[in-house]
């Protein structure tokens, strides 16, 4: 294939010790596609310990980070921290820093900027909300996130766009694998006229929005589907059938 399929875990602010040590020993020893990059989202709190004990074939993300590297901002992390505690990437943009936290493109920017100077991979993510759908405004609104993503990349072989209707996240409401293509097909062309050809044709844009092991091999079937972010299901062990999807 072209790209290399690529599935992350987010596991947002959920587990403990006990529990992240039951989910990490489920992938340490299971069967992976070894044509799969993942990668597993980890609360702040528990990056070093989760890239302690999870194998070294998995990737190990924070779930966001701040702007800058160091300095009096209470309560954020940075990338230096991040990379110092052993993980590679950074989910940012994710829809509930956008929506629950009210982070604006010009900060998510700022913030994929800084992560890329560091060091670190990015998941950028996008993604309408339901009113956004509804009013026709998708392709708007996604390209309009990506721009401003775009114009703070400087080396996109370290950049995976995470596609995440807001409508399909967390709600058992999955884009159809039509739906999903559609957009996915129609970012990868706004890379095509915006970036360049080997951009387009080379970076993975995955989906997000309760995947499951039931849906996750049709939507792995479409042609510009190359991974996913999976929240919900990459806490339980069907994690494992996800990430086997393009098997
Ligand atoms: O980052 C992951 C997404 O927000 C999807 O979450 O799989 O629980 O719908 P979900």
């Amino acid at each position: 294939a072209l790209r290399s399929f690529f599935v992350g875990g987010n596991w947002k602010m959920n587990g403990n010790r006990e529990s992240l040590e039951q989910l990490i020993s489920t992938l340490n020893t299971a069967s992976l596609d070894d044509q799969t990059e993942v990668v597993c989202g980890a609360p702040s709190i528990y990056l070093d310990f989760v890239r302690s004990s999870l194998d070294l074939r998995i990737g190990v993300a924070a779930q966001n980070c701040y702007k800058v590297a160091k300095g009096a901002f209470t309560g954020e992390i940075s990338p230096a921290m991040i990379k110092d505690c052993g993980a590679d990437w950074v989910i940012l943009g994710h829809s509930e820093r956008r929506h629950v936290f009210g982070e604006g493109d010009e900060l998510i920017g700022q913030k994929v900027a800084h992560a890329l100077q560091s060091g670190l991979a990015v998941i950028a993510c996008i993604g309408e909300k339901l009113e956004e759908r509804e009013a026709g405004t998708t392709e708007e609104v996604v390209y309009a996130q990506t721009q401003v993503i775009a114009e703070n990349v400087t080396d996109w072989g370290k950049v995976v766009l995470a596609y995440e209707p807001v409508w399909a996240i967390g709600t058992g409401k999955t884009a159809s694998p039509e739906q999903a293509q559609e957009v996915h097909e129609k970012v990868r062309a706004w890379l095509r006229a915006n970036v360049s050809d080997d951009v387009a044709d080379s970076v993975r844009i995955i989906y997000g929005g309760s995947v499951t092991a039931a849906n996750c091999r049709e939507l792995a079937s479409q042609g510009d589907v190359d991974g996913f972010l999976v929240g919900g299901a990459s806490l339980k062990p069907e994690f494992v059938d996800i990430i086997n999807a393009a098997r």
